[in-house]
């Protein structure tokens, strides 16, 4: 089988120090790229990555967007590969729910999305094929009473893929999404730690099970390799299925042997 081979790639990725920002930071190392993290709180690559540099960098204020970028790309040259993986999750019903948890979320989750774009885009290497990819959710399509902001965020984020996609095709850059179903993080443990929340959840996925960080390794390796060279645009739904199925259709029991 090929393989994907990222060896001489710069690759930026927004959110690293998260939990699924991590692991792909780390499937982008393995691939051979060198991957450097921008995160506010770089404690789980501080604690002795080699592979992965951290920066840390307020996502939601745009200066230091622009100054980190430049910093990196005057140190270690052209980037290939940006990656937005940052993310914030605020819940609260609309009644509660105030302008700055609104204005909160959007900074992280969409705002940082397009000004990563603008600062890096002039420094993508010339004569290969760049790529962004943007963490989004399932969430920009299914509706999540509380999650008012972050839903609305990731289908901006959504939206946002589409739209530089039609720019960046004419630099040479493929800009795309994934979406990923609930996946074991501590931003969804509420969920997945009950057992008897997490099985009703679970029985809404044709595949069975909640997401792992690892699942979302393999779609964005494809997104960032030449593999991809000719897909924009578009949005991949890590996620098992569930947003391909109506849930009271499936026969898990059939599938899995679940109860
Ligand atoms: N966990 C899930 O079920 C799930 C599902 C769909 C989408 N996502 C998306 O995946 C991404 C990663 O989520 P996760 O579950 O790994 O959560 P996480 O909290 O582990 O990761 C998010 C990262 O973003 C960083 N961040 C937050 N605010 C920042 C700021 N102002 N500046 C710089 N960095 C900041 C955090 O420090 C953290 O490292 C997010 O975009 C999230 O919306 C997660």
């Amino acid at each position: 089988m090929k393989t994907i081979d990222l060896s001489g790639k710069l690759a930026i990725v927004s959110g690293g120090g998260g939990e699924i920002g991590y692991a792909l930071c780390l499937g982008l190392a393995d691939a051979g790229a060198k991957v450097v993290a921008l995160d506010i709180n770089t404690d789980r690559i501080d604690g002795g990555n080699d592979r992965i540099l951290a920066v840390r960098v307020d996502l939601s204020d745009t200066g230091e967007i622009a100054s980190a970028v430049e910093i990196i790309c005057a140190e270690h040259g052209e980037a290939d590969i940006l990656v937005h993986a940052a993310g914030i999750n605020i819940a609260s019903p609309v009644a509660d729910f105030d302008e700055q948890a609104w204005d909160a979320v959007f900074n992280v989750n969409l705002k940082s999305a397009f000004f990563l774009a603008k600062a890096l885009v002039p420094h993508f290497r010339d004569g290969s094929i760049g790529k962004i990819v943007f963490i989004s959710s399932i969430s920009a399509q299914l509706g999540y009473p509380g999650l008012h902001a972050y839903t609305a965020s990731k289908g901006g984020l959504d939206a946002l893929v589409r739209n530089l996609s039609t720019e960046l095709a004419a630099d040479g850059i493929c800009v795309n999404g994934i979406a990923p179903g609930t996946t074991k993080t501590g931003m969804t443990k509420a969920l997945w730690e009950d057992e008897q929340k997490c099985r009703a959840h679970e029985a809404t996925i044709p595949m069975g099970r909640v997401a792992d960080c690892q699942d979302h390794v393999g779609p964005l390796l494809f997104l960032c390799s030449e593999m991809s060279d000719y897909v924009t645009g578009q949005i991949i739904c890590c996620d098992g299925g569930l947003t391909s199925v109506q849930a009271d259709f499936i026969d898990l029991k059939l599938r899995h042997g679940n109860e």
